[in-house]
């Protein structure tokens, strides 16, 4: 059933947006004209993927940088290691973000859903 989720205009092209379709969370993405829908969760620790960032067809997750290609829910890159710059962190700091970093590689990383889109006049549909 397609059902209205929002306007054209309410996503900038490379823009991402929040939307509800029924009971689940989506990120609506718009690449350059082409709107796609894929689940809003990260598949890798839940953060919410639409205030993530969008290049071309790649949503890359704000909280590790996952990354996932907008047209299908592939996995395209896991989580990066984070980078403090080249100062050394006292000793304690770097204990703890080399467990956190051990950690976060055994976590696996979800591909994420994906719904239908289509634009009908100034309607941004999802199949539901
Ligand atoms: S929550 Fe998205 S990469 Fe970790």
């Amino acid at each position: 059933m397609w059902t209205e989720v929002a306007k054209v205009g309410d996503i900038a092209a490379g823009g991402l947006k929040f939307v509800k379709l029924g009971g689940a969370q989506a990120a609506l993405a718009n690449c350059d004209g082409t709107f796609f829908a894929v689940g809003r969760r990260c598949g890798h620790m839940n953060a919410p993927l639409d205030q993530g960032t969008l290049a071309g067809f790649v949503l890359t997750c704000p909280l590790h940088y996952a990354q996932f290609d907008v047209r299908d829910g592939t996995v395209l890159a896991y989580p990066l290691d984070r980078y403090f710059g080249a100062e050394p962190l006292p000793a304690a700091a770097r204990h703890v973000l080399d467990v956190e970093q051990r950690l976060q590689r055994k976590i696996r990383v979800d591909g994420l859903a994906t719904w239908p889109v289509r634009v009908t006049g100034e309607s941004i549909e999802v199949d539901l």
